[in-house]
């Protein structure tokens, strides 16, 4: 797929990846390093474990590494919540959640959105004692805005001990929003409180697949138990380590992305389109019929702008567009002029 995309000279602008390509310092890590991939990596991926704790001045006991973020939501959904217990997310969210579900037969229930926007009053009404994990991506993934602090306290302080609540911050980097959560503050006091982010966004590492999370000891202890070895592999978890502190490249992608986000946003509106207003590297577009949004995804598909229609998201009338770089955005407004 990759390649075609390439021979066609398509602007891929459907997985929210980085336009700026990987981090650098990563790049060259790992082309110094690839001589040894005869090697296994390290045992849960130690030496990544000890960079992201003391960039975060944390234990390394809080931290697990995953490949992705996705393989931390396959061990929570997995073998986190058994037979009788619940799950809780939004209608409008991150798709994998829904299908991880599924897959291991677990009930979900999903809270309602109000204006587009995750409602945590609607959450706190799902719950009941079975509730075992509740999974928020903040940024929400479609709809590219936030929870604030306030709200995810509220939550916090009205879900049992025995609920997990999970925030998955994919794209953290990427807010620019002062009333954002400062979730490693809080985890320290709210110990049923699990941070998910990833290496797969600002650090354009989607490709080697690593992540890592931020909890309790003893909910990480549960993280370690649950890894199948070596899942993590020794490239993924070099460049991670490099990319981690590689700053100037992650100021340069947030920068990138506030300017072009900021464009795009303010074009969109200008020409019409119903936007929600994001704080993520992506936008998410809504139209009042499905054949609209339909008409407007082929006019971009035929000048090669390959954008995601939102329905296995939970809306069919609306597609999400990955923020592209600056140069790029004027085409996507020619495009969307009528
Ligand atoms: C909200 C959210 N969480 C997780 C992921 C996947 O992260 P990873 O590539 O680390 O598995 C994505 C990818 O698009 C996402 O949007």
């Amino acid at each position: 797929m990759a390649y075609k995309y390439k021979n066609l000279n398509i602007e891929k602008l459907s997985q929210n990846e980085n336009p700026l390509g990987p981090s650098p310092m990563a790049f060259k890590a790992i082309s110094e390093q690839c001589k040894t991939i005869n090697r296994y990596p390290e045992i849960h991926s130690t030496t990544l474990k000890s960079e992201i704790a003391s960039h975060l001045e944390l234990n390394t006991d809080n931290i697990f590494v995953s490949a992705g973020l996705v393989e931390a939501l396959d061990i929570l959904i997995r073998n986190f919540i058994v037979k009788g217990e619940n799950l809780i997310i939004p209608k409008l969210t991150f798709v994998v959640y829904r299908l991880l579900a599924e897959v291991f037969d677990v009930e979900t229930r999903f809270s309602q959105m109000k204006d587009y926007r995750i409602d945590v009053d609607s959450i706190i009404e799902s719950c009941d004692d079975q509730t075992k994990v509740i999974i928020i991506a903040n940024p929400n993934n479609p709809t590219g805005n936030i929870i604030i602090e306030k709200e995810l306290i509220k939550l916090l302080k009205n879900v049992s001990q025995h609920t997990y609540v999970v925030i998955d911050e994919a794209y953290c980097e990427y807010v620019s929003d002062e009333d954002y959560p400062n979730t490693i503050k809080l985890q320290k006091k709210y110990t049923n409180l699990i941070v998910l982010r990833t290496f797969s966004k600002i650090y354009g590492l989607a490709g080697l697949r690593v992540g890592y999370t931020i909890a309790s000891k003893e909910i990480i202890k549960q993280f370690d138990y649950y890894q199948p070895p070596f899942t993590v592999n020794k490239m993924a978890a070099i460049a991670a380590a490099a990319a981690l502190n590689d700053k100037q490249f992650v100021k340069d992608s947030f920068e990138m992305n506030l300017t072009a986000r900021t464009f795009l946003e303010k074009e969109l509106s200008i020409l019409g389109y119903n936007i929600v207003s994001s704080q993520s590297n992506f936008i998410f577009v809504f139209f009042n019929e499905r054949v609209e949004r339909d008409k407007i995804f082929d006019k971009l598909a035929g000048n090669n702008l390959i954008v995601r229609k939102m329905g296995p998201f939970g809306d069919f009338r609306a597609f999400r567009i990955t923020i592209p770089k600056l140069e790029n955005c004027q085409k996507i407004i020619d495009c969307l002029r009528y």
